[in-house]
């Protein structure tokens, strides 16, 4: 087992277990940094692939990403300043431009994690200097507890990691480029996958792609 350990962040004192990512340390003590496909769960081998959890430690020539950066004794971070704070709203203007924006009818609206993240830091949901780059995939409703809206998907893979550790491992990451996105193997429907419907995908989803049904 590790030992606690004494590190500041943006001028708080807090504790931590030596080795835990400065992620959790610091949402566990109040202090937000955004995330979309950080996983407690996977610390040990976080994907980082959303590039939105930027923070910097001193000492460090550049920031880092805060769900791979272990906490250390005595760590100086902070999550916020003027390239920290550029970098996030970069990250996050590219993510919403393939994100279809439909908060008002949106069944995840009000749990929303890119919502969150645009008012925490203040950001526009709707980029203001990049193209919407809608691409009009068909949603699947061929499972009858869950909807899948690739429209709305931001490729954290929080999903695929899900449905591998407590489902039945029918999503994937599949494709590159723009064209990139979760979907089965064989890109069949998950109506006609081995998918039990267990719902840990639509758990994870930050961003309403996956929404479970009554049913
Ligand atoms: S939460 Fe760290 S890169 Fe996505």
């Amino acid at each position: 087992m590790g030992k606690k350990i004494n590190l500041t962040i943006d001028g708080k004192k807090i504790q931590a277990m030596e080795g835990d990512k400065i992620l959790w340390a610091a949402l566990e003590n109040d202090i937000y940094i955004p995330h979309l496909c950080a996983m407690k769960e996977q610390q040990q081998s976080p994907f980082a692939g959303c590039r939105l959890c930027f923070i910097e430690i001193e000492g460090k020539p550049r920031p880092v990403a805060a769900c791979t950066e272990p906490a250390l004794e005595g760590m100086v971070v902070n999550t916020r300043s003027e390239s920290i704070d550029r970098l996030v709203e970069a990250g996050f203007n590219l993510i919403m431009s393939n994100h279809h924006i439909d908060c008002k009818i949106c069944a995840a609206s009000g749990a929303c994690e890119l919502q969150k993240i645009a008012k925490e830091r203040k950001i526009r949901l709707k980029p203001k200097k990049l193209v919407q780059l809608d691409r009009n995939l068909p949603k699947d409703h061929s499972k009858d507890c869950i909807i899948y809206d690739p429209n709305k998907c931001v490729l954290c893979g929080r999903c695929v990691t899900a449905c591998r550790t407590e489902g039945t491992a029918v999503l994937g990451l599949a494709y590159r480029g723009f064209e990139r996105m979760v979907t089965t193997f064989g890109d069949i429907p998950l109506g006609e996958t081995d998918c039990s419907g267990c719902g840990s995908c639509a758990n994870v989803c930050p961003a309403g792609a996956l929404i479970e049904t009554d049913n």
